[in-house]
């Protein structure tokens, strides 16, 4: 959660830090704050509220600085108000930090600082490490102020437990920002008499593609003319690599589209092209993913798969499962991260290990990767942003190529990490039972959804118009059998997340265990339910809500025209293989959601209590 921006340069350092903070607002935004270098004296700014709260108060100064750290928080200790917005300050004034992670032994640290003196102005446990660093700066020290300020940074850190990625500043120090993290991104920019550090690329891309991802451990030392990395650990050694990112400020913008969500629900049939690009084999049937790092040999020894994410990349796992054990009869288990770190799961030497997360920082599905590793388990990555850490820490992986998706209720990574669970089985089948022909039949098929895609997509005035029917209903249930009772699970969770109505999603066949006791007028329900083997059953489970005054939409296959007759409102879309429907199937209920929120005047990319990437527990 948060988002930390640093400048450190010729130019002024406000315009580039709040630019930089509205990039990263999906990471955060329920408060935000900045601090100036000038003249031997720190300006803070912090304002409860989106960042254009924080814009205005210092546009009302124009404060000059050209050096200065930034944040866009996401409360974990602390209601989101002015006096908890970060930076926060030591003891003396002098020293400003801005942190994304928890310090849990916050607690302890206040109370010790309180018995020696230390007053706290907020409730937070940022403050704490602001006022620790503060004790350990010692102005006495014949060493030079650099080195004074690193050092104080270092003490401090080495005395707290938990997670950190924290940009420093202080006010007899000029010329310098001090960055470390663990278990928190930070990333440095690298420009001409200029650097940059920031939580994520997206705000700094305007301004440089040379980057270096930090690793845990690390501490870095930014100064106009350059950087210095060193390890908080003197057990390691901190290993630098400059990169280039892969994208442009324009890939991070709204453009014409009026949200981001919008913006990336449109982008599917590129971002699905991208994620099967150079991954199809034609002569030899079947998928190539040259990052999973495993010879043929490897890959048919694997006897089990394990899949584990959160939200979103959750249920793409579970098509992933019917997927891999449809295609390739592997035995496929999903697991919540947060459940897989603490469980104790048997495994064996054949056992393959995935972690899914677009967002490659997600601290339960890191933990996840990391227990995995502890084990000896082979762990490989699912992942959209390039050099996260989790892309680093796992064994190899692939990269799903959706590009940056802003809008915190993901839309197009969902697809494009469906599209490479559908890789994977293919991959598997091809090594197993999946007939040369079958193996075409899947390329043919996946080659035709991008445009099938498109078709769905023209029909966004119908869902806009059934969206705004049910916009104000008390609550909706989402329903699918097999390989869509992960789309309900999805539809549900994108309805809850942005709108804010209760929803939930079942496979249709619970219906009757105990759900049926909710349906009534005032509680749509929303059938997944294109024509495949199991259309005849959606069709009964249908009938059973309809005998209790259910308003039911479905969403089928065109041609499916019988359903007319029993349900209220219907999406068509094309038809495909049926293994292959989640891709089609969820893009009216991310529709669906969408309009419904905006029926509701909801922010739909930022939605209440959300954060687009959860970096604490
Ligand atoms: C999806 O709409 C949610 N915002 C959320 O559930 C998300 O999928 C989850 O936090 C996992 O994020 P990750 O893919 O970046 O790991
Ligand atoms: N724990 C800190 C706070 O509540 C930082 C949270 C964050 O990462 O935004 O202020």
């Amino acid at each position: 959660m948060c988002g930390i921006v640093g400048y450190i340069g010729k130019r002024q350092a406000s315009p580039i830090l709040l630019d930089g903070l509205r990039r990263l607002e999906y990471r955060g935004y329920d408060s935000a704050g900045l601090a100036l270098w000038s003249d031997g004296g720190i300006n803070v700014f912090r304002k409860a509220g989106r960042i254009e709260n924080l814009r205005k108060a210092v546009n009302e100064i124009s404060p000059f600085g050209d050096l200065g750290i930034s944040h866009t928080r996401w409360a974990t200790h602390g209601a989101p108000t002015d006096e908890n917005a970060h930076p926060h300050l030591d003891q003396s004034g002098k020293l400003a930090l801005v942190h994304n992670g928890v310090i849990e032994n916050y607690q302890i640290l206040k109370d010790q600082l309180k018995q020696d003196g230390h007053e706290f102005h907020s409730e937070t446990d940022t403050e704490v490490l602001a006022h620790l660093a503060g004790t350990f700066y010692d102005a006495s020290d014949e060493a030079d102020l650099k080195t004074r300020l690193v050092k104080s940074v270092q003490e401090a850190l080495s005395r707290v437990k938990g997670t950190f990625g924290v940009a420093v500043m202080h006010a007899d120090v000029p010329g310098v920002i001090v960055g470390a993290r663990l278990g928190s991104p930070l990333v440095v920019g690298l420009g001409k008499d200029e650097q940059f550090l920031a939580s994520d690329v997206a705000a700094i891309v305007a301004h440089t593609r040379d980057v270096i991802y930090l690793n845990d451990y690390d501490l870095v030392t930014l100064t106009r003319q350059g950087y210095e990395v060193a390890s908080l650990d003197s057990q390691r050694t901190a290993r630098v690599q400059v990169s280039k990112v892969d994208f442009t400020e324009d890939d991070a913008e709204k453009g014409a589209f009026e949200h981001f969500m919008l913006k990336e629900i449109y982008e599917q049939p590129q971002s699905i092209r991208n994620a099967l690009r150079g991954r199809l084999n034609r002569d030899e049937c079947t998928a190539v993913l040259g990052g999973l790092n495993m010879s043929p040999m490897e890959l048919r020894q694997i006897d089990r798969i394990i899949f584990s994410g959160c939200g979103t990349a959750y249920h793409a796992a579970m098509v992933g499962e019917y997927l891999i054990e449809s295609l390739a009869r592997i035995p496929t288990e999903i697991e919540f991260a947060s459940e897989f770190r603490y469980r104790n799961v048997p495994t064996d030497k054949n056992t393959l290990q995935f972690v899914v997360s677009q967002s490659g920082e997600t601290i339960d599905t890191l933990a996840a990767l990391r227990e995995a590793k502890r084990k000896g388990l082979r762990c490989l990555g699912i992942v959209n942003n390039v050099a996260s850490t989790i892309a680093r820490e796992s064994d190899g992986g692939v990269y799903i190529h959706a590009g940056p998706e802003i809008g915190v209720a993901a839309t197009k990574t969902f697809t494009s990490q469906v599209a490479i669970m559908t890789l994977l089985s293919m991959l598997f089948g091809r090594i197993h039972h999946l007939s040369s022909t079958d193996g075409l039949e899947m390329i043919d098929e996946l080659e035709a959804i991008p445009e099938k895609i498109e078709s769905i997509l023209k029909q966004a005035p119908l869902i806009k118009s059934i969206a705004e029917k049910y916009a104000h209903a008390e609550g909706m249930l989402f329903m699918g059998r097999q390989i869509n009772y992960p789309v309900a699970m999805e539809g549900a969770l994108k309805m809850k997340e942005i709108s804010y109505i209760y929803a939930s999603g079942h496979p249709s066949a619970e219906l009757k265990h105990g759900i049926i006791a909710l349906v009534k007028p005032e509680l749509p329900s929303v059938f997944i339910a294109p024509d495949d083997a199991v259309y005849d059953k959606n069709v009964s489970n249908i009938e059973e809500v309809r005998a209790r005054k259910g308003p039911v939409i479905a969403v089928t296959t065109e041609g499916t025209h019988d359903i007319e007759r029993i349900t209220d409102d219907v999406i068509y879309v094309p038809r495909c293989k049926s293994i292959l429907s989640p891709l089609l199937t969820v893009i009216p209920l991310q529709l669906l959601s969408y309009y419904v929120a905006l029926a509701r005047g909801c922010d739909v990319d930022k939605p209440r209590n959300l954060a687009k990437s959860v970096t604490v527990e």
